[in-house]
């Protein structure tokens, strides 16, 4: 356990969760992630956000409060999912006279996820402005960032070392290595993180851009030199590189795309994936970037990254039992509630005995806002003339 000093009483204690675990119970992290938790010391000590309740993240926040920091007089929680609280009982249970700090929505979560006596515990509710004044020059202010990724969710501002301590919101996944921030970390394990702030926005946050949007105009008049979220590395070098890179994000969520391709496909004995081998020639002939995912082999976590931030997708199934193949459906679900919207899509497939896949996919894209090409598909295996129709629409998907 290190702690890292980001300003003059301003810490940060992260714990890298390198387990195999999946975030969410549904994301893997084979490269891990990390809690970062704060610390601010005035007269008084305030904890910014806690840890999930597993011992490898809350025994080394526990044993830096107990060797250099001592009792937390004011706990502010800016989100209330698990994986920021979940140690709160115990922590009440060592710390009985500290002060929790939320949203009202956040100590209404307070009370329904930790079944805390009411009675018995300091409680505070605060808006957006609403000021704490730690003593020794510390003063925290409170924006209330809604759906960043929760409804409770706020920002913790400290001006005089121009910290946002922001959450979820700026975060990534990726272990840190005893590393915190952006100025230590090279060109490569920059753009290792970049993909891994793609996927854990594309999983976690893409449903709610335009909250995204609206929480950075709610702090643009902050002088940012220092974006804290609790998960990822901390940015004191560039803090508006963060920033933007999520502003980036959420134009996606718009149809503000990079020009690429998300080839998803599935196939049950071969005869999809040769008409999807035509389209693939039609988009390489064209010279436009593509990634590809076979369903059900590869994780939906890299499929909706991938998705997320191209212009272009290509779905390409066949029909099974009257409907789509099964890995395929999953797929379109999550895209509806991760809002992957303006898409331009070609969807392709083979049937054998009779069709049904085109109508479910019909069905599950209503609400998609995608402008589809014409779909395509074809009895059992693709004959030649199917093969040249499928490679023209391969390179005009993005033309
Ligand atoms: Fe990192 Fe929405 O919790």
């Amino acid at each position: 356990m290190k702690i890292h000093t980001i300003a003059d009483s301003v810490y940060c204690i992260p714990v890298d969760i390198r387990s195999t675990d999946l975030f969410e119970g549904i994301w893997p992290v084979p490269n891990g992630f990390s809690l970062n938790t704060y610390v601010v010391k005035g007269e008084k000590t305030a904890l910014i956000d806690l840890v999930q309740d597993r011992p490898d993240a809350a025994s080394p926040v526990e044993t830096a409060l107990a060797d250099r920091f001592g009792p937390v007089d004011y706990l502010i929680l800016n989100h209330l999912e698990p994986d920021h609280s979940g140690w709160l009982r115990e922590f009440l249970r060592k710390n009985p006279r500290a002060q929790i700090i939320a949203t009202a929505k956040g100590i209404d979560l307070v009370t329904s996820f930790y079944k805390i006596d009411k009675a018995g515990t300091a409680l505070r509710a605060v808006k957006d402005g609403d000021a704490l004044d730690l003593g020794g020059g510390k003063v925290l202010t409170f924006f209330e960032a809604p759906n960043i990724h929760w409804p409770e969710t706020m920002f913790t501002w400290e001006a005089s070392s121009g910290t946002l301590f922001s959450c979820d919101a700026f975060g990534s996944f990726g272990a840190l290595g005893g590393r915190l921030f952006d100025d230590e970390f090279n060109d490569a394990e920059h753009q290792r993180f970049e993909a891994e702030t793609l996927r854990y926005y594309a999983n976690i946050v893409s449903s709610f851009s335009a909250f995204v949007e609206r929480g950075v105009e709610k702090v643009s008049g902050l002088a940012v030199s220092c974006a804290a979220p609790s998960h990822g590395m901390v940015f004191r070098r560039n803090a508006k590189a963060i920033i933007d890179r999520y502003l980036r994000y959420a134009g996606y969520s718009k149809g503000r795309t990079e020009r690429e391709i998300a080839v998803i496909w599935g196939s049950m004995y071969g005869n999809t994936k040769k008409g999807l081998d035509a389209v693939i020639k039609g988009i390489e002939k064209r010279g436009v970037p593509y990634t590809a995912y076979q369903v059900p082999n590869d994780n939906i976590s890299y499929i909706l990254a991938a998705a997320f931030k191209s212009a272009g997708l290509v779905l390409a199934m066949p029909t099974y039992e009257y409907a789509m193949f099964p890995p395929m459906a999953y797929v379109l679900d999550i895209f509806r509630r991760k809002h992957i919207y303006h898409k331009k899509v070609l969807r392709i497939g083979s049937w054998g005995w009779v069709g049904g896949a085109q109508r479910a996919y019909d069905a599950a894209i209503a609400d998609l806002k995608w402008d589809s090409l014409d779909s395509y598909e074809w009895a059992g295996a693709p004959s030649a003339q199917d093969l040249a129709v499928l490679e023209e629409r391969g390179a005009a998907l993005l033309s």
